[in-house]
């Protein structure tokens, strides 16, 4: 009798949605209510369970603001982040891998020539990065943007560090005539994600720690090629396999390679220590990248949606 009663009210929340003129958001809307509806029943969520829930969100947004994206962070400790990219951009194929954005992105970092340093305290040793952008086929993209940023060497971004330079270890980089690239900014460091909110709390309560491998992150974009959301990680991290947010690609593990002469270091503006990394990254062409979702049902869910 009970469950008729829970089916019926699925039943009349779903109806609810027939004046909804957006297909794709009725669809959502639809899966949302049938997926909690299913959540709720299946757990029978007590009184005070649902509202710990609410209480949980309710910190999640008053502890977020224009520095601190405590969503995004929860999106990603969920695994729900990584699995939206995975569905919207496929592993495997010719092309770069993606992987999460991640809370830290800021635009408006500066423009800076090939060469030049991202760090502008000189923490940290020294990564010079380089390599190229390409096409599926291997032709070098010129005047390709790289959008780069990473943590100083104390794990942290810079807007979560008073100490930091506004900006530093950001940049932006345009590839050369022949699709090349190259930077210096710091070897990464694995890092906790900020674990002092409702995320900190969720992770200690499941037994989790709350690092990340270490990682700088891209993204790559040029006129025609679909933009590039992805992360370089360094090989040997202790927490490549137990990443917090679930965010490693095995094609994104690359050497980080260590040299220790000064005249070498010289050659290249910084001083030894330091590391060389090389990586080739290669773009989408837009008019072959599928559209996941692209505005309505797609086939697998319409053949669900017409079951009970
Ligand atoms: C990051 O790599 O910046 C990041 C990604 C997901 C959650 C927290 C941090
Ligand atoms: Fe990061």
């Amino acid at each position: 009798m009970r469950e008729d009663a829970g089916s019926a009210l699925t039943a009349a929340a779903r109806r609810s949605l027939a004046g909804t003129s957006d297909p794709r958001l009725r669809f959502v809307m639809d899966r949302l209510i049938a997926h909690l509806h299913a959540f709720i029943r299946e757990t029978e969520l007590t009184e005070a369970e649902w509202l710990r829930a609410i209480q949980f969100l309710t910190a999640t947004g008053q502890i977020s603001d224009d520095r601190r994206q405590e969503f995004i962070l929860l999106s990603d400790v969920l695994g729900a982040s990584m699995l939206v990219d995975e569905i919207n951009h496929p592993a495997g194929g010719l092309v770069t891998a993606s992987t999460v954005l991640g809370p830290f992105y800021r635009p408006g970092a500066r423009d800076l020539p090939l060469g030049a340093s991202i760090s502008q305290d000189a923490r940290g040793e020294p990564a010079v990065f380089s390599g190229r952008v390409l096409a599926p086929g291997g032709t070098p993209i010129p005047g390709a943007l790289l959008d780069v940023w990473e943590t100083n060497e104390n794990g942290l971004y810079e807007q979560q560090d008073p100490d930091q330079p506004d900006m530093n270890l950001r940049g932006r980089f345009r590839t050369d005539a022949a699709g090349r690239y190259t930077f210096t900014g710091i070897k990464p460091v694995s890092y906790a994600i900020p674990d002092d909110g409702p995320v900190g709390t969720l992770l200690r309560a499941l037994g989790r720690h709350p690092y990340r491998p270490a990682h700088i992150h891209f993204i790559v974009s040029a006129q025609g090629y679909r933009p590039l959301t992805t992360h370089l990680f360094v090989k040997g991290d202790p927490y490549l396999a137990s990443d917090a947010v679930f965010a490693t690609r095995d094609a994104l593990v690359v050497d980080f390679i260590r040299h220790d002469t000064p005249t070498e270091a010289a050659a290249h503006g910084v001083t030894a220590p330091f590391y060389t990394v090389t990586y080739d990254f290669v773009l989408q062409p837009l008019d072959t990248a599928p559209a996941p979702g692209g505005g309505t049902a797609p086939q697998s869910a319409r053949i669900k949606e017409a079951q009970p």
